[in-house]
């Protein structure tokens, strides 16, 4: 892999989009290796995964456009649908992902953390839209994630103006979870991703599964939803250890995935 680089510390994968040059920005054959390497992960042994872009200066400066300059309606249909199923497969992943955001998220960059379950960014990240500008609709997900994750109103001012916006604006609307200083954010990320790692996995991916499901499902659906994902989780060896440590008043022994 060139464009996708794979690295496990612990349970923790750290996944970074690795075309500096480009500001990291998505052609065919990065998303191909995206869609690649997802598909091969360990998520037995990996329980949390970041996903960053190289550098310091950019997370994903978007989808390639001297690519997409010169495509058909069909080929810019079909350039959309590879998008679309490489972000999906991060969004169902079993597993938690984290987007590490630091610098550009733009187009397919925002598009990409949206498809995170968690965004945390540096204080130099930009996020935006800026596909109108270019001629465009936001084609890898973004008129679909963005107004599920912010108010529909402010995602159609940032897809209809083009206008990007910074980090505190981001932390404002809820696109992210929290900002820190550069050479913070890989810290904090595998900060945050070892206190999930630290849960029982059976029980975070089917909280996971529950909540992306549940959010698609109306209400009395979703709940029977969740009585399911409940559910599963009994009998779990970490689920009776879990609750046997809470009994006795010890800390859970480290939970087996089992
Ligand atoms: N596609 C292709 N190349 C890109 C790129 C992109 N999205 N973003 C940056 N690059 C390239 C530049 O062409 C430049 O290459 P050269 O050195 O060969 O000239 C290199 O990366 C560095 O970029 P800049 O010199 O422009 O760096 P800067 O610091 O002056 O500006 C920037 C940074 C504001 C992010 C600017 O690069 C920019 O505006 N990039 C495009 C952002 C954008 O519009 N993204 C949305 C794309 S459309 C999309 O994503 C559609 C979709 O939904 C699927």
């Amino acid at each position: 892999m060139s464009y996708i680089q794979l690295e496990q510390e612990g349970y923790v994968g750290i996944l970074t989009v690795n075309r500096p040059k480009a500001l990291n920005a998505l052609n065919s054959e990065v998303l191909s290796e995206l869609e690649s390497v997802l598909d091969n992960l360990d998520t037995d042994a990996i329980r949390v995964l970041i996903i960053t872009g190289a550098g310091d200066k950019s997370f994903v400066a978007g989808a390639d456009i001297a690519e997409m300059s010169t495509l058909s309606k069909e080929e810019g249909e079909e350039f959309g649908r590879l998008g679309n199923r490489a972000f999906r497969k991060v969004e169902v992943l079993p597993i938690p992902v984290i987007a590490a955001v630091n610098g550009f998220a733009l187009g397919g960059g925002n598009e990409l953390a949206m498809s995170c379950d968690i965004r945390i960014c540096a204080e130099n990240a930009v996020f935006g839209q800026p596909e109108v500008g270019l001629g465009i609709t936001p084609g890898f997900g973004g008129t679909q994630r963005l107004a599920r994750l912010v108010s529909p109103g402010y995602a159609k001012q940032l897809v209809y103006t083009a206008k990007n916006i910074k980090a505190p604006e981001a932390l404002r609307i809820g696109l992210v979870n929290a900002v820190y200083p550069q050479a913070e954010l890989m810290g904090a990320a595998k900060k945050l991703a070892a206190a999930i790692a630290d849960a029982a996995p059976i029980a975070v991916r089917a909280s996971k599964k529950a909540i992306n499901e549940g959010l698609e499902q109306p209400m009395d659906v979703a709940i029977e939803t969740e009585a399911k994902a409940f559910g599963s989780c009994f009998e779990s060896e970490d689920q009776r250890a879990g609750m046997k440590a809470f009994l006795s008043k010890e800390k859970h022994p480290p939970y087996q995935n089992r």
